[in-house]
């Protein structure tokens, strides 16, 4: 009947797990709509600690359905390893995972050439994931991409052959890299086919379809706002689009469904991966809020780049989103400091700006607003009237300077731990 949006307003890593695992309990279907095996989403169920790449994290509601989107890059070893831990834990993902035939796959040489190219550029690099998922998009433009719908043709051997002709070409005198053999390929591809045959749908035509028959459907977006291949911070960013416009074309669900969009942004900021940062920590105050925040990668493990909130990356992913709420995380993370920074606004040149500059990010200049810490423990709040004066004082602040209601708070990993506003 309807869906809802969830998208990361920072640069990923916003905590997007906890609250559509928070949401999942009352939607029948779950979409991701974009990326693919770069994402790294952690959900805390008790004392069972999962982390997603590829599957939406609502597989663990026992009755929701698991839809990859056409927007999705599809790495195979990294799908079916996730599958398989899953089904290891009891989890029967296959009974409810829906694949779109439309998904681009990530091949080998997708990976090579990922990795080759972040070397090469040494300290030009962009700090991906090396997962493949650049290359793999830039081939589906080129039209060189395969699809999980050619898996299942009696085309595949044919498709294969000319992509694996123009792959070669490229690895050989682009990047002077091994050529990727077709015959192993064309098996594993084959095997990998045989193993997700009955999961393979128009994905379109099957959400629209159950949209119209009065199903709720989440859709999921992962990495966030800032790494958005428009409206992030070009060229440091992910290759698809991440926000609104990105899941609509990436699960082929109408438009006219969407009736809620929540942004997804921590109490605070981090970054994985190179790029401007203007509100970024150094030295001892960076290493402090890194180790409360336990910020480090899901994905890669590295460290996570840290700083204060920022207002101005939030207004923007209003802007471009058309945000109707935020859910607020690890709040808690801040109960120990006595003051609590706001970057409130930026200036260029000495002048104020009031926007997200698409290029220049990198020489704005933050206004920062000083707010007083509440120094207790706040993770046993669960009402908004069980924060501490000053707690609410900064919540407050940040939805008259964001200008977008909060609807959630977050104030721990667990599912209880949650305040809905
Ligand atoms: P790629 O998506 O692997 O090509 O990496 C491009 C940029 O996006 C790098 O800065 C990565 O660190 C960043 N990135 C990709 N996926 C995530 C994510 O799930 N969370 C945070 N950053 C990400
Ligand atoms: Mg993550």
């Amino acid at each position: 009947m309807s869906a809802k949006l969830v998208v990361g307003a920072q640069w990923g890593d916003e905590g997007k797990a906890k609250v559509i695992d928070f949401l999942s309990g009352e939607i029948n279907l779950i979409v991701r709509y974009q990326g693919g095996a770069n994402a790294g989403h952690t959900v805390l169920v008790g004392d069972q600690k999962y982390i997603f790449h590829l599957i939406p994290s609502g597989i663990l509601y026992p009755k929701t359905i698991c839809v990859i989107g056409n927007g999705v890059v599809l790495d195979p070893v990294a799908f079916i390893t996730e599958v398989d831990d899953l089904m290891s834990r009891n989890i029967d993902a296959m009974e409810r995972l829906v694949l779109s035939d439309a998904c681009h796959l990530i091949l080998p040489m997708h990976q090579m050439i990922d990795a080759h190219r972040e070397t090469a550029a040494g300290g030009k690099k962009i700090g991906t994931t090396k997962r493949g998922i650049g290359i793999c998009y830039a081939d589906k433009m080129m039209r060189v991409g395969l699809r999980v719908g050619d898996l299942l043709s009696h085309r595949l051997r044919e498709r294969l052959e000319h992509i694996v002709e123009a792959k070669n070409r490229e690895l050989k005198n682009l990047y002077n890299l091994p050529e990727v053999k077709i015959d192993p390929l064309f098996e594993d591809l084959s095997k990998f086919a045989q193993k997700i045959k009955g999961i393979v749908k128009n994905t379109s035509l099957y959400l629209n379809g159950e949209l119209a028959r009065g199903k709720t459907v989440l859709l999921e977006g992962a990495q966030g706002t800032g790494l958005d291949i428009d409206y992030g911070t070009y060229p440091y960013v992910t290759s698809s689009n991440t926000t609104t416009g990105g899941a609509i074309a990436g699960s082929g669900i109408s438009f006219q469904y969407l009736k809620e969009v929540i942004g997804i942004s921590k109490a605070y900021t981090t970054r994985v991966g190179e790029g401007p940062f203007p509100t970024e920590l150094h030295g001892e105050e960076e290493e402090r809020l890194r180790k409360l925040g336990s910020e480090f990668g899901a994905t890669t493990g590295r460290p996570r780049r840290v700083g204060w909130f920022d207002v101005e990356l939030i207004r923007h992913a209003s802007r471009v989103n058309g945000l109707t709420g935020i859910a607020l995380t690890k709040i808690d993370v801040l109960s120990s400091y006595d003051q609590i920074k706001i970057g409130a606004g930026y200036k260029l040149k000495g002048e104020k700006i009031d926007a997200f500059p698409s290029t220049g990010l990198e020489d704005v200049e933050v206004i920062y607003e000083t707010m007083p810490g509440w120094k207790t423990d706040i993770s046993k709040a669960r009402k908004l009237s069980d924060l501490p004066p000053a707690c609410r004082t900064y919540v407050d602040r940040l939805v008259e300077l964001t200008e977008v209601p909060i609807k959630l708070i977050s104030v721990g990993a667990g599912r209880e731990e949650t305040i809905v506003l």
